[in-house]
């Protein structure tokens, strides 16, 4: 193929993912330069104070974070510009803070989306950070927030399939949020555990289904409006799950059902959330009939 017919077929590429006007605006950010930015590792992620920069340097900015709409993790804060996420991620993260201690560990996020948690989790001191996401658009939100923040953490345009083909194992993985939209569920705890260290550990949370029995919801094409969605299991099921996969030292940390405190529509989202995902008669349902989402979460270590 000559260098014409190859740079059209990169274009064509690029307009039908639409990647290109948000991988010019971002370029447009990454001329801004600033070097020592204040960092708020709270809640709202923050970067930076409205002083640090001009009135044209803060325009641009502005506009980056709204051609990168939709956000659905966060919140950030860039430059005192509120970026209010779909979801309070932080609601998560404070959940399963208190199990875990990352210093000196070689950490993976799967499904990490915009590194929410990874910019959180770099106050533990991890000794590398590396997020796996094949989403372009949250590829290029995290390349924004941390052309400021400036950390070595690493963002792969991968997939949990992948981890078990990385140059390198793992002594912490979470995968959070993901494995509800995997069709093959033990194969993907099975790739967790093929991309641990010895004795390394765990952390996810999935929807889950009310019940003593070693059972799952197979909903038929959408869950709560989602398409993506394929086993939704007891607690016992999961369990089993995990046992197959190589787990051990199953720890049930927290079982939650999402509220709209959670889950919003906000100015930076989609136009819509939870609220026209559940039957508007009976908010323990979701618009198919199915019980409305409840995730679990659990912690695990894999045995050899
Ligand atoms: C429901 S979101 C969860 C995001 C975040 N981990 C959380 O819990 O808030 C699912 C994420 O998985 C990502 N994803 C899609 N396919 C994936 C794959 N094959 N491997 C890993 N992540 C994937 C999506 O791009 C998205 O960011």
């Amino acid at each position: 193929m000559n260098l014409e017919k190859l740079k059209k077929k990169k274009d064509d590429c690029r307009n039908w993912k639409n990647v290109e006007p948000w991988f010019l605006q971002l370029q447009e950010s990454c001329k801004i330069e600033k070097l020592n930015l204040k960092i708020d590792y709270g809640d709202w992620f923050s970067i930076g104070n409205r002083t640090d920069l001009s009135q044209e340097e803060y325009e641009i900015i502005l506009k980056t974070a709204q051609k990168l709409i939709p956000w659905r993790k966060g919140p950030f804060k860039i430059f005192d510009l509120e970026i209010d996420s779909e979801w309070q991620s932080n609601i998560k993260y404070n959940l399963i803070r208190p199990y875990f201690n990352l210093k000196d560990k070689i950490v993976a996020d799967i499904g990490c989306n915009n590194g929410y948690y990874m910019f959180r989790m770099l106050e533990d001191g991890p000794k590398r950070l590396v997020g796996f996401d094949p989403s372009p658009l949250t590829l290029h939100q995290f390349e924004f927030i941390n052309h400021f923040v400036k950390s070595p953490i690493v963002y792969e345009m991968l997939g949990v399939e992948h981890l078990e083909y990385y140059n390198h194992k793992f002594d912490f993985i979470f995968m959070l949020g993901v494995l509800y939209h995997r069709a093959d569920p033990v194969g993907t705890l099975k790739s967790l555990a093929r991309g641990l260290n010895s004795k390394g550990e765990i952390i996810i949370d999935t929807f889950m289904i009310d019940g003593k029995e070693e059972l799952c919801l197979t909903p038929n094409k959408r869950y709560s409006k989602i398409p993506n969605i394929y086993f939704i299991p007891t607690i016992p099921a999961l369990k089993n799950w995990l046992e197959r996969a190589g787990f051990g030292n199953i720890e049930i940390l927290a079982t939650t059902i999402t509220t709209s405190q959670e889950q919003r529509k906000t100015i930076w989202s989609f136009d819509e959330s939870l609220e026209d995902f559940l039957d508007p008669n009976d908010d323990s349902k979701t618009v198919e009939g199915y019980p409305a989402p409840k995730r679990v979460y659990v912690k695990a270590r894999k045995i050899l």
